[in-house]
């Protein structure tokens, strides 16, 4: 049954009854990065025949704020890497405008945020999420296979100058950065950063054995309050995130915990796929194909297909990482559905 332009389309809701009101789009599964907990050095990347047109992910993103979706975060891959990123943001900034969209946001590895910073903040994006797991130049290099940490300090230096609040995201890494957690939040709080810890996810084949490198953050927590007061903040995003006050240094630090911790009962969100896939959780590889729908039905069939899609939404993921496994949970990288 067609919609006709009177009936409001209903809000995205799973059979668990949770709400879907965040939308993550990957704008691109490339990086100019390949850190080791992310991807193998060798990566194929999609053809660029593949991947949705601007105006498609303008379409598809419409589809689902009409259908209640509150934030939007644009990520990758490095979503800068795709060029024309900005105006993109800058299309889906009208929701703003118009107030159906409460925010909009990117997950950047910020090689490229020194030229686009000033860009990103004029179209209503107010904050960057920066991948940054540490601030020594050897160790950044080490583990991005070749990054150069001087550019991403320019990037968030920029982000800084041109408004946008910033919130850097450090996944742990046993033995390469655990030692730079604490000197990361004294960094973080004289900056005016917000901080997350991340725990390494089984998310597609990498070079190394994950459990090597996986470092549980509820151990991290139990280390750091024996140094600083943690106050927990009520504040939740939705996701496997927790935020808490670190008192004397003023700093607002997340943990995100998908291992030790499972807190999927909230989950408030779906992802899309530069292919155009829906993918209900992070954890599972059931996807649903919004290009084709889009392409062959329009505007109705992409209806039907995020009804599906919320029938089909698991009720939680089912990560684990266990020593000598190196089966990733899910065979998709990261950098497939952005985190
Ligand atoms: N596990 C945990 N975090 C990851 N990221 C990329 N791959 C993984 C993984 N396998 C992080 C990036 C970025 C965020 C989107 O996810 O560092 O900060
Ligand atoms: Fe690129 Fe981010 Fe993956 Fe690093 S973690 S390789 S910056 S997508």
């Amino acid at each position: 049954m067609a919609l006709d332009a009177t009936t409001e389309a209903a809000p995205l809701t799973d059979t668990f009854g949770r709400r879907i009101t965040y939308l993550r789009i990957s704008v691109t599964d490339r990086c100019d990065l390949r850190c080791r907990y992310c991807m193998a050095e060798k990566m194929e990347f999609l053809p660029r025949s593949e991947i949705l047109s601007f105006e498609e992910i303008d379409t598809i993103a419409e589809g689902f704020v009409e259908r209640g979706v509150r934030k939007i975060r644009l990520s990758g891959g490095e979503p800068l890497v795709r060029r024309g990123v900005t105006q993109l943001a800058a299309r889906l900034g009208r929701h703003l405008q118009t107030g159906k969209l409460d925010e909009l946001t990117m997950t950047t590895n910020a090689t490229r945020l020194a030229e686009h910073a000033k860009a990103l903040a004029d179209t209503g994006i107010e904050r960057v999420n920066v991948s940054l797991d540490t601030r020594d130049p050897d160790m950044f290099r080490y583990v991005t296979r070749w990054g150069e940490l001087d550019r991403v300090l320019e990037g968030i230096a920029a982000a800084k100058k041109a408004g946008l609040r910033v919130k850097i995201n450090m996944v742990a890494l046993t033995g390469l950065n655990d030692g730079e957690i604490v000197p990361m939040m004294h960094w973080c709080a004289d900056q005016g950063h917000d901080l997350t810890l991340i725990e390494t996810m089984p998310l597609g084949h990498i070079d190394d054995d994950r459990s090597d490198r996986y470092l549980p953050l509820d151990s991290v927590k139990r280390d750091l309050e024996r140094q600083f007061t943690l106050v927990p903040l009520a504040e939740r995003t939705g996701g496997p995130a927790r935020y808490w006050k670190v008192e004397r240094l003023g700093l607002k630090l997340g943990l995100i915990t998908p291992l030790t911790n499972n807190f999927c009962d909230g989950c408030n969100r779906v992802r899309i796929t530069v292919s155009g896939k829906i993918y209900m959780c992070l954890g599972h590889d059931d996807h649903l194909d919004l290009k084709s729908a889009l392409r062959d039905g329009g505007r109705a069939a992409l209806d039907r297909v995020l009804d599906e899609a919320m029938i089909r939404k698991p009720l939680r993921h089912d990560f684990r990482i266990a020593a000598g496994e190196t089966d990733p949970a899910v065979t998709r990288h990261m950098s497939v559905t952005g985190g």
